[in-house]
């Protein structure tokens, strides 16, 4: 089994509205990408980092000057990962995971590897939904409520059986947009799925709130790293 490991970090950030892309930007101490490629480096045989356009150095650990293997990344996140997994022709099984998730964990990404060993085409973290949750039309009418014991909050790390991913993502630039997702493109091309329990802390960057909160739960299981750069 070789395990590659991928981290979308081409975005640009748009919604957190910082001065540059947001996998570089500050968190607990280091760079928001440094949290997933520490971890995806403990448990991959290899880690391909897909970049925006234009990206010359992010210093330190992160950059090709210390041996990491870059791509550009492409237009849309999906698209991205399609760019990562090129650089990739030995990967058997694939972790995808977003720059902007910085409380993966070791355990939970290896909850992942296992069940796709195990034989399914992708097994994706999850937290059970706890908000109920009811579909509305445009006007904003309650059409139904579902029934939220069925539900899941989806997040990465993904990980998935490399020949069902590529399949998956073997489409057109306007499919890999409209995927906010890579597991939703695998189970379009019929492939199986299946949720592995995560915790709900283990939340995506999207805003600035977002970003101190990630902090905040980055600071309360243990001592950050130190350094000298600012935090956020
Ligand atoms: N991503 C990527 N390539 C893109 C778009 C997104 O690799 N063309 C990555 C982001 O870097 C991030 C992950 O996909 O790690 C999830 O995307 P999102 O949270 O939407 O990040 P951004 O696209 O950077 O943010 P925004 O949508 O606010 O611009
Ligand atoms: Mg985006």
């Amino acid at each position: 089994m070789a395990v590659v490991g991928i981290i979308p970090a081409a975005g640009s950030g748009e919604r957190l509205g910082g001065s540059g892309p947001k996998a570089f930007v500050v968190c607990g101490g280091r760079p928001l990408l440094e949290w997933s490629l520490e971890v995806l480096d403990a448990v991959c045989d290899r880690v391909v980092v897909a970049v925006p356009a234009g990206t010359e150095s992010a210093g330190g650990a992160l950059g090709p000057e210390a041996g990491r293997d870059w791509v550009e990344g492409g237009s849309s996140r999906s698209a991205s990962v399609r760019a990562a997994l090129a650089g990739a022709p030995e990967a058997t099984v694939v972790v995808v995971q977003d720059a902007a998730r910085p409380l993966l964990t070791r355990e939970l990404v290896e909850r992942c590897v296992e069940a796709v060993a195990e034989g399914v085409d992708g097994a994706i973290a999850a937290a059970p939904m706890t908000d109920t949750v009811k579909q509305a039309d445009a006007d904003g009418r309650i059409l139904r409520t579902l029934d939220r014991s069925t539900l899941w909050s989806i997040q990465t790390p993904q990980a998935f059986d490399a020949g069902a991913l590529r399949s998956a993502l073997a489409v057109d630039e306007e499919m890999l947009a409209a995927a906010t997702d890579d597991a939703s493109l695998v189970e379009a091309a019929g492939g199986s799925v299946r949720v592995v329990e995560a915790s709900p802390e283990n939340i995506k960057v999207t805003t600035p709130a977002d970003l101190e909160r990630a902090e905040a739960l980055l600071r309360a299981r243990g001592p950050l790293p130190s350094g000298q750069r600012p935090s956020c």
